[in-house]
């Protein structure tokens, strides 16, 4: 017999249901929303979704029934550029940044980036996965049930298959969903610096073969900036993982203008990513070679700097926006959404609606997901959030909290928060029981979990 299940009373039921496509324009403010919504799961997918007066009279005597109690309900956030696997922190250069200190001094000096590289290639496997397995449960339970996954903090052959082996088994071992991406080319490691031919050498004639071999990713990615991979560098990485099979991304003009939104457009990849410094002729290039950008307002935040990416230009253009985390321990360690969502109304200007379809549908397509998520659809695998709130607004409104009361991936309850309105009606206060919930439902996959908070 198939999981039925049933949820009712979604005071806004936002569906995001459109045509089979990212969304631009004006259509970026179309959210689909069914005011006392309700829909159907079976499974570990969407059967119907309507009004809860269509939908309640289909509720057969074996379903099991969530009331949403008037919360709004959407689709999980689908989060297109995430670097979740890596060993430490640095909090140490987050200290000292707040003294004055710049992303790029340190990075001059060997640490950013080839900080995290060092802790990371002294791990194992199943060091990484732990702390991978900390890190899904922060997507999950801020409302994120898919995420694009880079490695990028081995750089060596074997360091890099240890990353993308452990975003595998995260993939099978939580109920976060996990896209792979190959981001060898993420700095020209140190014991390369003097020949840096020879790195990408390396990533052209030995790792993309090997991780192509063995699937471990889906798209390829270069950090394109002046300091790291030139866009000729660049291309010549991108034009040989695209000959094996792989689909494109691009760290594009980031810190610098660097022809990276241009590469993107040559190329056609599929997104170019991050897009502060790109100037009108790049987002005009973007336009015409049909490329989305992956605008990730979270690390600009946490760099201190005040240069956002023009995202009314690149929406007033007709670009497919899409809003990510840039989840990382250097220049983003937020996994939250909301918090994104917050910052593209604060500094980019997006209406919370926009913010929201970057987030969820117009995130999928980049990762073709398009047909699987990123909408509350019939057909579409059931990952969907239960917010704690009246008016889907609210998201991007009341900042720096957890707004998810409940969370479901594949149609099954995989994060429960405690405390909620307690003039809401609620079926079963008893189910209620947050993170010790949490744990218990998660038992199989959260074992090595260090620690939860
Ligand atoms: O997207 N730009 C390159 N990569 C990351 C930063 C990674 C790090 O600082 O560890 C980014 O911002
Ligand atoms: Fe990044």
């Amino acid at each position: 017999m198939p999981h039925e299940l049933a949820v009712i009373n979604c005071g806004q039921l936002v569906t995001l249901a459109g045509p089979a496509r990212p969304r631009v324009g004006p259509e970026l403010r179309e959210l689909s929303l069914i005011a006392d919504g309700a829909l159907l799961v079976s499974d570990d997918r969407i059967t119907r979704v309507g009004t809860r007066a269509t939908i309640e009279p289909l509720i057969g005597g074996e379903c099991e029934v969530v009331d949403a109690g008037g919360r709004v309900v959407m689709p999980g956030f689908v989060d297109a550029h995430t670097h979740p696997v890596f060993a430490g922190t640095r909090v140490n250069e987050f200290e000292e940044r707040t003294q004055g200190t710049t992303y790029q001094e340190i990075a001059a000096r060997g640490g950013g980036i080839q900080a995290t590289v060092r802790a990371t290639r002294e791990a194992t496997l199943a060091e990484l996965v732990a702390n991978g397995k900390r890190y899904a449960s922060w997507f999950l339970r801020t409302g994120t049930t898919t995420v694009e996954a880079k490695s990028g903090y081995g750089l060596t052959l074997a360091d890099e298959l240890k990353i993308l082996r452990a975003i595998k088994q995260l993939n099978d071992e939580t109920p976060l969903r996990y896209v792979p991406t190959f981001l060898g080319a993420h700095d020209i490691p140190p014991e390369y610096k003097a020949r840096r031919a020879d790195y990408i050498k390396l990533l052209v004639a030995e790792m993309l073969p090997s991780v192509a071999r063995e699937k471990l990713a889906e798209f390829c990615d270069v950090f394109c900036e002046a300091k790291v991979f030139t866009s000729d560098e660049s291309r010549q990485i991108l034009v040989a993982a695209r000959s094996h099979g792989l689909g494109l991304r691009l760290h594009a003009d980031q810190l610098t203008l660097s022809g990276g939104a241009q590469l993107a457009a040559e190329l056609q990849t599929t997104t170019a990513d991050h897009l502060e410094h790109a100037d009108a002729e790049g987002i005009r290039a973007l336009k015409s070679a049909g490329v989305q950008p992956v605008l990730l307002p979270g690390s600009v935040y946490a760099l201190g700097s005040s240069r956002y990416p023009a995202a009314r230009e690149m929406i007033d253009a007709g670009l497919a926006v899409v809003l990510a985390t840039d989840f990382n321990p250097g220049s983003s360690p937020t996994p939250s959404m909301t918090m994104i969502l917050s910052l593209a109304a604060t500094h980019l200007k997006l209406v919370p609606a926009e913010a929201i379809t970057a987030a969820t549908v117009n995130a999928a397509y980049t990762l073709n997901r398009g047909h699987l998520v990123g909408s509350l659809e019939a057909e579409k695998i059931a990952d969907f959030v239960i917010h704690d709130c009246d008016d889907y607004r609210e998201l991007a409104y009341f900042f720096g909290l957890e707004h998810p009361w409940q969370v479901y991936a594949s149609g099954r309850l995989v994060y429960e928060r405690a405390q909620s309105r307690q003039n809401r009606e609620r079926p079963d206060a008893s189910v209620n029981d947050g993170a010790l919930g949490f744990r218990q439902r998660t038992a199989s996959w959260r074992g090595s979990l260090r620690r939860y908070r």
